[in-house]
């Protein structure tokens, strides 16, 4: 029998989330079926699952933004049955049926075979956090800015994207400096970071300009936060904003733009063109080394059935970097 987590609202237009059982998937949900063997906890799927954004357009819904399994029966000549596959975005638990699912099915155009060597828990470590993390460091070596150009400053930089950003950069041999927190600070530092400055010191009033401190950054916050990231960057540098965990304002002013000619680049990983994405995952593939033991306290691995307390432990802050969701568990 399959399992899926399901997303539904009951009059008061609160969210409920119940693991249950079921037969097949719904037939008109795709050409491909899989068999999920894993998928992960995004910040968005948090946000779906305890109904604090509203992200399902529809309920009842199956959340999860990305799936990793193997094809078990395929429309589409693209995929044979047995091929290994992994989806991230595309409205996936958005708009429709995610990956916390022991079986789904896919529209083939929004599958990608696996990376060769990589395994599929490796794959659901990184998802769409490790995609929008390798997007973010492209934007910055796409712009030039080699390792001699000055640190690379990564804020979030304990959480999934921020992590991942802050491991691969340092791994191409830039200095990362993070912004984190009391309890993030040790991963990030663990991840690569060479040194960590408080949330709480980056989201203090800034000037419209700034000593100059940053060559690139990674933003995963916006808010003030981002706002002072502008305001510190290098002349010609460039900062990848991608997320909003402290907030969806920014405050600025045209100062970082028009007299040190930083360019801020927006990073959206749900609707990147797929073309482009087997090439991505190819240098996410080199660039990120999951090695268990390297990776410490910064994955936690689950139960389909944990899924409800994790998504709301994750918004608590009270666990960090990935939550890998085992669907054999
Ligand atoms: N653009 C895209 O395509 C895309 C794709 C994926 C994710 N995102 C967005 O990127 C952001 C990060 O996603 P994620 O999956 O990495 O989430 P995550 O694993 O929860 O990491 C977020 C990190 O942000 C920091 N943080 C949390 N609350 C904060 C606050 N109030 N102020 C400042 N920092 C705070 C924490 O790190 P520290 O404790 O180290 O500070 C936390 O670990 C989210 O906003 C998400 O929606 C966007």
């Amino acid at each position: 029998m399959n399992k899926r987590l399901l997303l539904t609202q009951d009059s008061a237009g609160k969210t409920l989330a119940e693991v249950q059982n079921f037969d097949k998937p719904d037939s008109q949900n795709g050409d491909l079926e899989i068999k999920v063997s894993h998928s992960a906890i995004n910040y968005k799927d948090a946000l779906a699952v305890t109904g604090k954004a509203p992200i399902i357009r529809s309920f009842p819904l199956v959340p999860g933004i990305d799936a990793c399994g193997e094809v078990i029966s395929s429309d589409n000549p693209k995929f044979k049955v047995g091929d290994k596959l992994l989806a991230t975005g595309w409205g996936l638990g958005e708009k429709h049926n995610g990956g916390h699912t022991t079986q789904m099915r896919l529209k083939s155009t929004y599958g990608l075979h696996l990376p060769s060597g990589m395994e599929a828990s490796t794959a659901m470590i990184l998802g769409t956090a490790g995609f929008t993390a390798m997007l973010c460091v492209k934007a910055i070596t796409d712009k030039g800015i080699q390792p001699d150009a000055g640190p690379i400053l990564v804020s979030g930089a304990s959480g999934g994207v921020g992590g991942i950003a802050v491991k691969i950069l340092s791994a191409k041999g830039y200095e990362v400096v993070a912004v984190s927190s009391e309890q993030g600070a040790p991963l990030a530092k663990s991840l690569g970071a060479s040194k960590c400055i408080m949330r709480d010191e980056m989201a203090a009033e800034n000037k419209p300009l700034e000593e100059q401190k940053w060559a690139a950054a990674v933003d995963t916050v916006g808010g003030k936060i981002l706002g002072r990231i502008l305001a510190e960057t290098k002349y010609g540098g460039l900062v990848a904003a991608c997320g909003l965990a402290s907030g969806a304002g920014l405050s600025t002013t045209v100062m970082p733009f028009i007299l040190r000619g930083i360019t801020l680049a927006g990073i959206d990983s749900v609707y990147y063109p797929a073309g482009g994405r087997e090439e991505v995952w190819q240098e996410l593939s080199s660039s990120f080394k999951v090695d268990a033991a390297g990776l410490g306290d910064w994955m936690t691995e689950i139960s389909l059935e944990q899924v409800p307390e994790y998504c709301d432990k994750l918004l608590k802050g009270e666990v960090k970097g990935k939550v890998l969701i085992n669907l054999q568990k």
